[in-house]
């Protein structure tokens, strides 16, 4: 695959089951560089995760060897394609859930091989991080705000393949964060939408820790919010109805004051290392982007920086196939497609080259 390929369009099928997600997608990437969605196929887990109050990786790998192949076949039949028509077998092979990433990956290469087609390992991250090129037809550079349930991130995106991590969190995810929250108020699960709900009948009045808040580099931590909400929560047993809400109302407020900071920080630094020349954009991805009051906040804090916000819509800021389908038909661009023999990685940092935040500045 050489440069031309560039100048071509290109059809990817993309994979992904990183997580509690069997998703399945087909993307064009016109010559001119512009996405179009064929097909996207999402069947959730969910039903079999809640009970637990949080993904379940045995379960969900079996899942995935049970629902992937019809969710396949669904997104070749949306797109009225014969596997013929696919240019590139794309599979997220980390980070994740090891079992799930053997099943998708396995299943990828296999189909790949079949064709007679190239395989693009992509990273899952980096399928969210690019996702903004294909809904809003964004150019380098970015800074990226990452927030799911495993991952915490402020990121500049330079590139395919060139990230510059700036932030992460040094204990719990965002996401993780809002789902333990809703689990020890006797919320249900996922607990983001759950929280987000009874904090917009409550008063953020209750006083909780913001840790990390002007910290030169803009790491996370949110393990103590955790911990000084629970300290509340017992504090009023046994819960009213209002007492939930109002816990719920000032948790999604010290999120929001946290994440609000930890952004702006970031954007100082994308300014300090590219210029003030460069491209003033800021993407949200991740579940935690659905969250209104947030979006709400990171709107007034990039508009003080004069920075455009841009949020991907829900169904392709959450878990999808079709990141990585797009993120596969840009490496195959690039002439970036990887060999049978490449590995599933249950940890595959963007930026290697990061230092470790662990030491940075801790514990607040
Ligand atoms: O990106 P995602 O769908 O899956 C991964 O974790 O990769 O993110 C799911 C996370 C969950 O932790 C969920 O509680 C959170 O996103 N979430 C929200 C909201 N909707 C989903 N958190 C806060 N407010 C929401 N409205
Ligand atoms: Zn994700």
């Amino acid at each position: 695959m050489g440069a031309a390929a560039k100048d071509k369009s290109l059809t990817v099928l993309g994979i992904e089951t990183s997580c509690d997600e069997t998703a399945a997608a087909v993307v064009r990437r016109a010559a001119g560089g512009r996405g179009e969605i064929l097909a996207s196929v999402v069947r959730s887990q969910l039903d079999l995760h809640s009970a637990y109050g949080g993904v379940v990786p045995e379960i969900a790998a079996r899942a995935h060897v049970e629902l992937l192949d019809a969710a396949i076949r669904q997104a070749m039949g949306e797109a009225g394609l014969d596997f013929a028509a696919v240019d590139a077998v794309a599979a997220a092979a980390g980070p994740g859930l090891i079992g799930g990433l053997i099943v998708g990956v396995t299943t990828a290469k296999a189909i790949a091989l079949g064709l007679g087609r190239p395989f693009i390992a992509v990273n899952h991250l980096e399928g969210h991080a690019l996702t903004a090129g294909l809904t809003d037809g964004l150019d380098f550079p970015y800074l990226l705000l990452l927030v799911s349930g495993g991952h915490t991130q402020l990121l500049i995106v330079n590139g395919v393949g060139a990230y510059e991590r700036l932030g992460t969190t040094l204990d719990d995810a965002l996401g993780e964060a809002f789902d333990k929250a809703a689990k020890l108020l006797g919320l249900g699960y996922p607990g983001g939408p759950e929280v987000e709900r009874e904090a917009a009948r409550g008063r953020p009045a209750i006083a909780l820790p913001r840790p990390m808040l002007g910290r030169a580099e803009p790491h996370f931590s949110l393990a103590g919010l955790k911990t000084a909400l629970r300290r509340e929560a017992r504090a009023r047993a046994p819960l009213s109805r209002q007492d939930i809400a109002d816990l719920c109302a000032s948790f999604q407020e010290a999120v929001v004051d946290i994440v609000s900071d930890r952004t702006a920080r970031a954007l100082d630094l994308y300014w300090e290392r590219l210029g003030s020349g460069a491209q003033r954009a800021l993407v949200v991805a991740g579940g935690v982007a659905a969250n209104q009051r947030l979006k709400a906040a990171l709107e007034t804090v990039a508009g003080k920086h004069g920075f455009r916000l841009v949020v991907p819509p829900p169904e392709l800021c959450s878990d999808n196939a079709v990141m990585i389908a797009w993120a596969g038909a840009l490496r195959l661009s690039h002439g970036l497609t990887d060999d049978l023999s490449a590995p599933i990685r249950a940890r595959w940092p963007l930026d290697p080259e990061a230092p470790p935040a662990i030491g940075a500045g801790v514990k607040a």
